[in-house]
């Protein structure tokens, strides 16, 4: 193959084009790889839309946990948009080249969302640490004011974490070879294919995840040990259930996301078994963003609720007989829940 390279300019030796290897070495399996991802990608988008609807729709779900949710779901469509649709079309065009510059747009989306999750992740912990920890000043200090300033700083520190990486990488040679051995500009494939010495990105990259990883699961470890010793306290044991419920979804959302990350980024960069990487990037930048809505709506009795709730209201309106009275439930709705009415009327 031909290289790209910038010959012109003497500061610009990288390859100006990649190519991302993908699935390469597996080239009969791309109908059946395109199918599946496609549906994992629509059944993720669907999903998490879901929820944004249901907890802007439905009054009971107007609190500060399900405005995290739906915030982190938001996220979670991002994250995936960033990866999954390039692949797709890599699949299905057969084309797979990506310029110098959208790699590192995408990398430093792709960390930047990825980060934010964390970040989301700790939030929503401490939300339930003082829900059921301290749920008297729970309502007076989780306002709609502080939920969205939460979440706004998450989403900033986010955005900066990459910057400094991204610019390091963006300064460094790729002159011997262009062909990215992975379905997505990631950090490390990136970092391997430079012909510079690479310790100190590697370096830069390893602290900034680590702290970014460690302090988010620090903050979600002291919140649950928090949360268990209140929840042994309780002397009925329904109402150990009734607490523990409504943190379980969050506790294995948790699980499955910082099980695998950690398995991928909390280890020097250069390490090697790229196509295990692979299968397990798989498993974080595709799977897990559909799962978190499954999880979601399986357990969660509210959402179950607001989901039969919602298809009535569509039942309705696709007969036409019964607008009014569905408006007026809705109205009914709206004021049956104060709590959530507050939450969402002070902004
Ligand atoms: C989530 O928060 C970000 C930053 O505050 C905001 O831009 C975005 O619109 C929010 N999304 C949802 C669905 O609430």
């Amino acid at each position: 193959m031909q290289r790209y390279e910038d010959r012109s300019t003497k500061n610009q030796s990288h390859a100006t084009l990649f190519i991302l290897l993908g699935f390469s070495s597996h080239g009969d399996l791309y109908i059946f790889l395109f199918l599946a991802f496609f549906l994992v990608y629509t059944f993720t988008l669907l999903g998490n839309l879901l929820i944004i609807v249901l907890s802007r729709m439905d009054s009971h779900l107007n609190t500060p946990m399900y405005f995290f949710l739906s915030n982190f779901s938001f996220l979670e469509i991002c994250y995936t948009t960033v990866t999954v649709p390039k692949m797709l079309s890599d699949l299905f065009t057969g084309n797979r080249t990506i310029s110098f510059c959208g790699c590192l747009t995408q990398m430093y989306f792709f960390f930047f969302f990825g980060t934010t999750e964390f970040f989301l992740l700790a939030l929503m912990a401490f939300d339930r640490y003082l829900a059921i920890c301290n749920p008297l000043r729970y309502q007076m200090i989780m306002s709609y004011k502080v939920c969205l300033l939460l979440v706004l700083c998450s989403w900033i520190s986010g955005s900066l974490v990459p910057i400094t990486p991204t610019s390091v990488i963006s300064q460094l040679s790729f002159n011997s070879s262009n062909k990215v051995n992975h379905f997505f500009c990631d950090v490390a494939p990136i970092i391997k294919l430079s012909s510079d010495n690479t310790f100190v990105i590697n370096l830069i990259v390893f602290m900034l995840s680590s702290i970014v990883v460690l302090s988010s699961i620090l903050l979600v470890m002291v919140s649950y040990i928090f949360i268990i010793c209140t929840i042994l306290k309780i002397p009925s044991a329904t109402g150990k259930q009734k607490a523990f419920s409504t943190c379980a979804s969050h506790l294995i959302v948790v699980t499955i996301f910082y099980g695998t990350v950690i398995f991928m980024y909390v280890r020097p960069a250069s390490s090697d078994s790229i196509d295990l990487n692979k299968v397990v990037s798989i498993f974080y930048s595709v799977i897990t963003p559909m799962l978190n809505p499954i999880i979601y709506s399986l357990r969660n009795k509210e959402v179950k609720e607001a989901l039969r709730k919602a298809t009535r209201k569509l039942r309705t309106f696709e007969n036409h007989s019964s607008v009014i009275t569905s408006i007026s439930s809705y109205k009914a709705d709206l004021t049956t829940n104060k709590n959530g009415n507050e939450f969402r009327r002070s902004k």
